[in-house]
């Protein structure tokens, strides 16, 4: 299989160059012009569009079993929605449940997976605690490369992390040379918040985010990264959704520590206002934590993205339908937690962000692929457009409208939560290991031809991090 890309312009997250591409075998084997290549390449002319390094969204749920049920998009149509908006790669979450083995997870979660059809990878989550999960962290570093661990600070009485997990995983994180990553939210104090609602007997969906004030993911983010500093270790904070937990970020970061922020497209979008529709429906398919935010917040987030505070956006893409949501219908407590989207981030991302000059096309190269690649240590076989890197790509029209609608859309959910919106910049063809998956809005996939990706566990960072440590240890913050 072999594909010139002629006459585009090639957008990496360092600069802008008019080249061709020529991938071979699924890898990108030459850039530059006048290129050499067999007679019988497929030719793809791109003159006027950007060519960028496919998305990599870092933060997707397929098929998660969660609150009851199931989500419901699955490993194949989730990667299929995925090309469809340009992003050629996801790493999925492997949940646990209490006391389940983290091998027996990962493996189910593999097979699950094996229907993907584009690339993954997989954050594992660490629910509980143990000398058996010790030594499976060690096993899924060492033999499956994975290099980042996941710990819930939210959701009591099912796969919350108390401190004393966060302290011993952080601990082993260390010894085996990978990243922590958590959901920052005081599940303790949501849990008092959710019942105070429910005794005043508010129970719609409106009460969910004031049982989630912003408070609740300042004080978890702070307490985290504390955590993260005693231990000297990095820390990376999944969707991140407001100015308290932002601020914490920014202040570790000034103190030196090494932490990592994502942000999700939809809590750059949406504010809290979406609880309010009388609706019951439409409020309780907004319903995701964190919540989506009072009005004030969406533009801090845009600023701690411009500016560098939060590095990666995601999309959280867990989708429940309806009739999945209606199991809350007494008790918003039930209601299943998530929204979608790994099919609309780059677009919105584009249209807010490079259309109002938010960003530079590089800037949303390195926000939507590039810094995901590099903190998760996959830069650069994702995440660049570069001799020896994988062909997957994603050509983008900018000048092309496309409206947003779950009438429309690839994700198997019945809801879009930027239903209506009609954007100016979207994928004219994906390419996924070097073949056309996407192109003028029809897919053509395989099942099962997503690869799993090793992550190796991080040698230069916690090379200096063991330096650092032995010559400042814990607690030695200048003041
Ligand atoms: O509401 C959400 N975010 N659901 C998925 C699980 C999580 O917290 O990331
Ligand atoms: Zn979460
Ligand atoms: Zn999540």
């Amino acid at each position: 299989m072999s594909l010139l890309i002629k006459g585009g312009k090639l957008v990496n997250a360092d600069q802008s160059i008019m080249a061709d591409v020529y991938c071979e075998n699924g890898l990108i084997k030459a850039i530059g012009h006048d290129l050499d290549v067999p007679s019988d390449a497929e030719v793809i002319d791109a003159t006027g569009k950007l060519v960028m390094p496919g998305g990599i969204d870092p933060h997707t749920h397929m098929q998660l079993p969660f609150m009851g049920t199931v989500a419901s998009e699955d490993f194949y149509s989730g990667t299929s929605a995925g090309l469809a908006g340009g992003t050629t790669m996801i790493i999925d979450f492997v949940i646990p449940s209490p006391q389940q083995p983290l091998m027996e997870a990962f493996n189910t979660w593999k097979e699950w997976a094996s229907r993907s059809v584009a690339d993954y990878s997989f954050h594992v989550a660490v629910t509980w605690w143990d000398e058996s999960v010790s030594q499976d962290m060690a096993t899924l570093v060492e033999q499956e490369g994975v290099n980042s661990f996941k710990h819930f600070m939210a959701y009591k009485n099912a796969i919350m992390a108390e401190d004393e997990t966060l302290v011993n995983s952080f601990s082993r994180c260390l010894e085996l040379g990978a990243m922590p990553t958590v959901h920052a939210e005081n599940g303790e104090l949501v849990h008092h918040l959710q019942q105070k609602m429910l005794s005043a007997g508010i129970t719609g969906p409106e009460a969910h985010p004031q049982s989630r004030p912003p408070e609740v993911e300042g004080e978890a983010s702070n307490r985290a990264i504390r955590i993260a500093q005693s231990i000297g270790i990095p820390l990376y904070l999944v969707h991140v959704s407001c100015k308290e937990a932002i601020d914490e970020i920014a202040r570790a970061k000034s103190e030196g520590q090494r932490v990592y922020g994502e942000c999700l497209a939809g809590h750059l979008e949406l504010d809290d206002s979406v609880y309010k529709n009388p609706d019951w429906a439409t409020a309780a398919a907004h319903v995701m934590s964190p919540p989506f935010r009072p009005k004030g917040h969406q533009e801090a987030l845009w600023k701690a993205l411009q500016g560098g505070t939060v590095q990666t956006t995601a999309t959280d893409h867990c989708c429940f339908c309806e009739d999945q949501k209606a199991m809350g219908k007494d008790n918003f407590t039930q209601i299943p937690n998530g929204t979608a989207g790994v099919e609309d981030r780059l677009m919105v991302l584009w249209d807010s962000g490079v259309n109002k000059g938010r960003l530079t096309e590089n800037e949303f190269v390195a926000v939507t692929s590039t810094n995901t690649a590099k903190i998760f240590n996959i830069y650069p076989q994702k995440g660049a457009i570069a001799v020896g890197s994988d062909a997957d790509l994603v050509i983008w029209d900018s000048t092309k409208e496309h409206t947003l609608s779950a009438k429309t859309h690839h994700q198997k959910i019945d809801f879009n939560i930027f239903e209506g919106r009609t954007v100016k910049g979207s994928p004219w063809i994906t390419i996924s290991q070097g073949n056309v998956v996407f192109k003028d809005g029809k897919l053509n996939v395989v099942e099962g031809a997503g690869r799993y990706i090793k992550r190796p566990a991080f040698p230069t960072i916690f090379d200096a991090v063991e330096k650092y440590n032995e010559e400042y240890g814990p607690y030695q913050v200048e003041r």
